[in-house]
């Protein structure tokens, strides 16, 4: 709700390209849309000498390469206006005193404020130390807000610390840790599939569903970040996060309200339910490789063992889906960019067509994530002028058609907004980030120690991962599905 007060969003790491990229065009076309509480202030805090009139044009090149809006001069002209900037260190108590006077100049007696911390996460715990310090962080008249960027820790014993370093200076309701995933209109369509319609929920569970398959796959490298994922790899990158709030929103039950209480609630109990790995079981059911020239990137160390790509078979022991494989996987420089979570039906129990063969196809529900973003829904039909053959058919949905080319909003666009609103549904909670870790570390440390007698598996950038993780699946007797929305 909009208390009426004037609100500063203060960026951290604001000459970076999160800021240019994603920031400022969301907030920009958040103020376009009306948006954006009457007063706002974006100050950008960073260490790049800019002066004002210099941040703005630099946040306007950005807006001219990434925005995917169009946009006329004069609406950039007037929210640029609130947009100023100061020099500063993460580092210094007066620094940080300099900017409590701007905020506090500007917003006169009262103000909401948002620190976002688009920062190397090396630096935001001190940077919260000093706000608190500076006593920036106290809701004397008016409400104090903290984003904090991935990725949460590295581990469960640093994300455990980190947790109760920030606590220290902020109540957990203050607190937003972004997972951008979650921004996606699509991946918030999961719960309106599930929970909007009847079809779904009664066959969504182990009794009529074989397997649950998600694929989050990049066809770019490493790009220019090869120094910070180095240390990180992909299960740090993409699976404590993205991948693991994926499954938990196809795997939650029903909350009892669209809250944020009631949705995390529903979360952690997924997370917690699902069977963490003993060493021999992540050799078994984990694949983990480094696509070919991976070691010549720029700030790649020439010996890395860093995966670049993993697949994962996890199990969630509860009565919803005992005995149903989750198939994970994510990986870079694969052959296209492919986001989708196919929910593979059980096969009809008994086959009365000849011409089948054995061999029907399940029903399936996928689900496009990005690009090409909808829903298909895969049944079988009766071929026309034939005895009883039959053929996969597709019923489709895709957002572009029905509610046009440019109806969806970059998934900053809707975090930030939900900062300024106060809702947290989309954002992780300290023990919902704790228990992701905790199913990530035995697969992190058993992958480590096989280092020494097992070599690392390689692929073929442009190919869909090695072939160790189709054996992962075949070894059940199933295959990846990776149907193209445009030809299927
Ligand atoms: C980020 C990862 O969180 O997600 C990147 O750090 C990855 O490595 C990116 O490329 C993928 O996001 P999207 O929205 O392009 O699927």
């Amino acid at each position: 709700m909009d208390n009426g007060l004037p609100t500063s969003i203060v960026i951290f790491g604001a000459s970076g390209d999160l800021t240019q990229r994603k920031l400022v065009p969301s907030l920009f076309n958040l103020y376009r849309k009306g948006r954006l509480p009457k007063q706002f202030r974006i100050v950008g805090y960073g260490n790049t000498a800019f002066s004002d009139d210099q941040f703005r044009a630099h946040l306007k090149e950005g807006l001219k390469e990434f925005a995917s809006f169009k946009y006329k001069s004069d609406e950039w002209g007037t929210f640029a206006s609130n947009l100023v900037y100061q020099q500063g260190r993460y580092t210094d108590l007066a620094d940080f005193k300099k900017l409590g006077n701007l905020l506090k100049n500007w917003e006169i007696n009262s103000g909401n404020r948002i620190y976002y911390m688009a920062t190397p996460p090396g630096v935001f715990p001190n940077i919260i130390d000093l706000l608190g310090l500076t006593d920036q962080l106290t809701e004397y008249n008016g409400w104090r807000r903290v984003v904090i960027e991935k990725p949460f820790g590295t581990d469960l014993e640093s994300a455990r610390s980190l947790n109760e370093q920030i606590h220290k200076t902020l109540n957990e309701r203050q607190i937003y840790r972004i997972d951008h995933y979650l921004g996606k209109e699509t991946v918030q369509n999961i719960l309106m599939t599930r929970f909007a319609n009847t079809i779904f929920e009664p066959l969504w569970n182990r009794n009529y569903i074989d397997h649950v398959e998600i694929t989050v796959a990049e066809q770019v490298g490493v790009e220019h970040r090869g120094r910070f994922y180095d240390n990180v790899g992909v299960l740090r990158d993409m699976f404590q996060n993205h991948l693991l709030q994926l499954t938990s929103l196809v795997a939650m039950e029903p909350p009892a309200s669209f809250d944020a209480t009631a949705l995390r609630n529903e979360k952690v109990k997924v997370l917690s339910s699902i069977r963490s790995m003993k060493e021999e079981e992540v050799l078994k059911w984990t694949v983990g490789a480094q696509y070919k020239g991976y070691r010549e990137e720029e700030g790649v160390d020439p010996k890395s063992t860093t995966p670049t790509y993993a697949a994962i078979r996890l199990q969630i022991d509860n009565w919803r889906w005992q005995g149903v494989p989750f198939y994970l996987r994510s990986g870079k420089s694969l052959k296209e960019k492919l986001s989708q979570i196919t929910i593979e039906f059980k096969k009809p129990p008994h086959l009365l067509f000849p011409s089948t063969d054995g061999a029907l196809t399940a029903n399936m529900l996928v689900l496009y994530l990005q690009p090409h973003e909808g829903v298909h829904w895969r049944f079988e039909a009766k071929v026309p002028d034939t005895v009883a053959k039959l053929r996969s058919v597709d019923m489709e949905f895709h957002y572009d058609e029905t509610f046009g080319k440019t109806a969806l909003p970059e998934a900053y666009e809707r975090l930030l907004l939900d900062t300024i609103t106060g809702d947290a549904s989309l954002f992780t909670r300290a023990d919902e980030v704790e228990s992701a870790w905790a199913l990530i570390d035995p697969i992190t440390e058993a992958w480590e120690a096989s280092r020494k007698n097992q070599p690392l598996a390689f692929y073929e950038p442009g190919s869909w991962g090695p072939s160790e993780a189709d054996e992962l699946l075949a070894h059940e007797g199933r295959t990846w599905s990776t149907w193209d929305a445009r030809k299927d």
